[in-house]
């Protein structure tokens, strides 16, 4: 890890940094749970194990005053009707926000606070998009190219996957004839979600 200002480019059309010290690789079975046809899950792993996203990520110290930051490149496709999207989580602490930077692709960002309230935003490149305190955070690629952001967040937000994991996000990204649409979650609750927060720290 260099203590020095440093740079590094991202280059059209794939965007990997030009230099970076994790490269994280989620492939189907990271996401078992998360789609709502379960049935076209299955179907899909025994086909093999697709890689839904990577993200690269530039180290350093996880702690307050850091800026944590990297590239996110979530592919195309779908599993049954529901697009490819990332785990999503919240921050361990709660009050930390996020702020990204679409590079390529469409896609959307699917929100939500612990209290229920929820958001859906587009990615588009060139698009700016703030994750506010508090808001559980997904992207989601509705689009037929890689969806690419640039991220940064506090160094001592830590990830919170439990808790998404548990009843996934309120609403979902399908496809309806042939274009995206947002529509409920059969699986979320909505009941005891503050209750129901546990941290854990390092991307899980
Ligand atoms: C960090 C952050 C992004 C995501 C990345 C992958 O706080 O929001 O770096 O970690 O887009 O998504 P997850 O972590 O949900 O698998
Ligand atoms: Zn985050």
């Amino acid at each position: 890890m260099l203590d020095i200002p440093y740079t590094f480019e991202l280059n059209a059309p794939g965007f990997v940094p030009s230099r970076y010290d994790n490269h994280i690789r989620r492939t189907l079975t990271s996401m078992r749970g998360q789609y709502h046809d379960v049935a076209a899950y299955e179907a899909m792993l025994a086909g093999g194990d697709a890689l839904l996203y990577e993200v690269y990520e530039l180290a350093r110290p996880h702690e307050s005053g850091e800026v944590l930051h990297g590239i996110s490149i979530v592919h195309p496709g779908k599993v049954g009707d529901e697009y490819y999207m990332t785990k999503g989580h919240f921050h361990t602490v709660l009050e930390t926000a996020e702020i990204y930077i679409c590079l390529a692709g469409q896609g959307v960002m699917v929100m939500e606070t612990p209290e229920g309230d929820w958001s859906v935003e587009a990615l588009t490149p060139g698009r700016v998009l703030y994750v506010p305190p508090r808001w559980a955070h997904r992207s989601v690629n509705t689009g037929t190219a890689d969806l690419v952001t640039l991220f940064a967040y506090p160094g001592h937000a830590g990830h919170d996957y439990g808790t998404i994991e548990q009843q996934g996000f309120r609403k979902l990204l399908v496809e309806r004839d042939g274009l995206p649409e947002i529509v409920d979650n059969p699986r979320w609750g909505g009941e005891d979600r503050e209750k129901g927060r546990r941290g854990e720290g390092e991307k899980g």
